[in-house]
C-alpha cells in the first residue's frame, strides 16, 4: 500500500527558511505531551491509540449489527449531529457511488437526520420513510442533544407505527454513553442493541468508534480496511518518528508557522466531489478544536474545480491572509476518456483520448501554480486512491495533527465550551425547565 505524502515546498517558500526548524521543539513537546497524557484536555485522549486498540470482538459486534440492519432495512436513518454525524457521512460519500441514491442495489439507503431543526426536512423525511422497511441508528454521546433528540422522537414513533414494536426493537440501535443521558435510558428500557462511545473520546474524534464504523458497515464498506489504514497511520506518526519524517508533526508545524506569519484562514481543497463531506468533517474537527481563547486558524473549504468558478477569484486575488491545503487523489476508480468528434465544433479534439482525470490533474497543477503566484501558500496531501484504507489513514492523520496543532497554538483542542452559548439561549427562549432565570433575562433583553 502506497503511503500518503505531504508536500510543503510551496508553503515553506513563504516563510523564513528556519521557521519550521524553529518550531520543532514545540511540536515535539506537544507530541510527547499527547503521548504521555500530560497535555490540556488529557481526559479526552482515547482517540490517540484507538485504531490499534480496537478489538476484533468489537469489530465483529459492529459487523453483526450492521448485518441485521441490512437484512431488515431498505433505508437506515443515522440520527446525529456534529461529531456524531460528519465522520460517517464523510466516509460514505468518499467511498460510495455518486449516484447510489438513484440505484436499486442490495445496499440499504443511508439517510442522515438529527443534524438540523428543519421542519420541512423532517416532514419530507417522514414522507419518504412511509411504507419503507427502515431502521434508525440514534447517535448521541450526551444523549441530550436537541436536534438529534427531536428527530429520534419522531423516528421512533414512526418506526413503531409502521413496523410494529417488535421489529422496531430490532432495527433501532443506539450509540451513546455507557450510563448517562436520555438515549441510554431509552435504549435500556426498550432493549435496543447499543454501543458505547468511550468517555475519553470526544465527538469530533469518534469516527473510528461505533459512531462512524456502524453506519459505514451498514452501507457495505470494509471497516477492517478503514481501521487498518488508521492503524498504519498511527504507527507512521508515532511520537518516536522524527520531526522531519512525521507527517502529523510536519502538518501541525507548517499550519502554526503560517498562522504566525499572518495566514489566518486555511482552505481545504479537493478536486474530487466525493470529498465534499471530508471537507465538512475536517472543518468541524479543526474549527471546534482550535477556535478558542480568541485564537485559531479559520477552517474553510472548497470543492474544485466547481468552486474555481465561484471562490476562485477571491482566492487568487483577495486579501492575502489565506493558505490552501489540497487533498490530491492520485488515481480514480474508473476509466473514462474524452471522445473524439469528427466535427469538433467545441474545439475539444486536442483532448480526445485523454483521461478525464488527466484534465483534472492539469486543472489541479495549474491552480496550484496560479495560487502560489498569487501569494497563497500551498500544502499538498497526496493519497493514492479513494478507498477505505486511504480514507482511514487520512482520518487518523487529520485527528492527530489537529491535537498537536492545537497544543502548539496554546489551546485545549479537546473541549468546545463555546458551543454551549447558543444552547443556553435557545433553551431560555423555549422555556426549558431549569432555565427560568435565563428565560427572564433573555426576554428582558429582547424588549
Ligand atoms: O465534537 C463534538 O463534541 C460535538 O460536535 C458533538 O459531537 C455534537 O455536539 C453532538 O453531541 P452529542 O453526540 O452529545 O449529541
Amino acid at each position: 500500500m502506497k503511503q500518503m505524502t505531504l508536500d510543503l515546498t510551496k508553503a515553506t517558500c513563504f516563510v523564513a527558511p528556519d521557521a519550521m526548524k524553529a518550531l520543532e521543539p514545540q511540536v515535539m513537546a506537544a507530541m510527547n505531551a499527547l503521548e504521555a497524557g500530560t497535555c490540556a484536555g488529557n481526559d479526552f485522549l482515547g482517540w490517540l491509540h484507538l485504531p490499534t486498540g480496537l478489538t476484533t470482538e468489537l469489530l465483529a459486534d459492529i459487523k453483526a449489527c450492521a448485518q441485521t440492519l441490512r437484512e431488515h432495512c431498505e433505508a437506515i436513518v443515522v440520527a446525529g449531529i456534529g461529531g456524531s454525524y460528519l465522520g460517517a457521512r464523510a466516509v460514505l460519500e468518499a467511498l460510495g457511488d455518486s449516484f447510489s441514491w438513484l440505484k436499486a442495489d442490495n445496499n440499504p439507503r443511508i439517510l442522515f437526520a438529527g443534524n438540523n431543526i428543519g421542519e420541512d426536512y423532517l416532514s419530507e423525511l417522514i414522507d419518504y420513510l412511509h411504507g419503507k422497511r427502515f431502521g434508525v441508528i440514534n447517535i448521541s454521546k450526551s444523549g441530550t442533544t436537541t436536534e438529534t433528540a427531536i428527530t429520534f422522537r419522531l423516528l421512533k414513533r414512526l418506526c413503531e407505527e409502521e413496523r410494529g414494536k417488535e421489529m422496531a426493537r430490532k432495527v433501532i440501535v443506539a450509540i451513546t454513553d455507557a450510563k448517562k443521558g436520555a438515549a441510554r435510558t431509552t435504549a435500556d428500557k426498550e432493549g435496543y442493541t447499543s454501543f458505547i462511545i468511550p468517555d475519553n473520546v470526544g465527538g469530533r474524534f469518534s469516527v473510528l468508534t461505533p459512531v462512524g464504523l456502524l453506519p459505514i458497515a451498514c452501507a457495505g464498506f470494509d471497516i477492517d480496511a478503514l481501521v487498518q489504514g488508521a492503524r498504519d497511520m498511527e504507527k507512521a506518526t508515532a511520537v518516536d518518528v522524527p520531526f522531519d519524517q512525521n507527517l502529523c508533526a510536519q502538518y501541525a508545524a507548517i499550519r502554526n508557522v503560517l498562522y504566525q506569519a499572518g495566514k489566518k484562514i486555511e482552505i481545504l481543497v479537493n478536486f474530487q466531489p466525493k470529498l465534499h463531506y471530508m471537507n465538512e468533517w475536517w472543518k468541524q474537527l479543526y474549527g471546534e478544536s482550535e477556535g478558542k481563547d480568541g485564537k485559531g486558524i479559520f477552517p474553510a473549504a472548497v470543492d474544485f474545480s466547481t468552486d474555481l468558478h465561484s471562490m476562485g477569484q477571491w482566492i487568487q486575488d483577495g486579501e492575502r491572509t489565506i493558505f490552501e491545503t489540497v487533498i490530491s487523489v492520485e488515481r480514480p476508480e474508473h476509466t473514462l476518456a474524452v471522445p473524439s468528434d469528427d466535427e469538433n465544433l467545441d474545439g475539444l479534439n486536442f483532448l480526445a483520448g485523454k483521461r478525464i482525470d488527466e484534465v483534472n490533474h492539469m486543472a489541479e497543477l495549474g491552480t496550484q501554480l496560479a495560487h502560489v503566484d498569487g501569494g497563497v501558500p500551498n500544502i499538498r496531501i497526496c493519497i493514492e486512491r479513494l478507498d477505505a484504507y486511504n480514507i482511514g489513514a487520512l482520518i487518523y492523520f487529520f485527528e492527530k495533527a489537529c491535537g498537536v496543532s492545537g497544543l502548539v497554538l496554546g489551546v485545549n483542542p479537546f473541549n468546545q465550551p463555546g458551543v454551549e452559548d447558543y444552547k443556553r439561549n435557545m433553551f431560555a427562549l423555549l422555556n426549558k425547565p431549569g432555565y427560568e432565570a435565563e428565560s427572564k433575562a433573555i426576554q428582558e433583553r429582547l424588549q
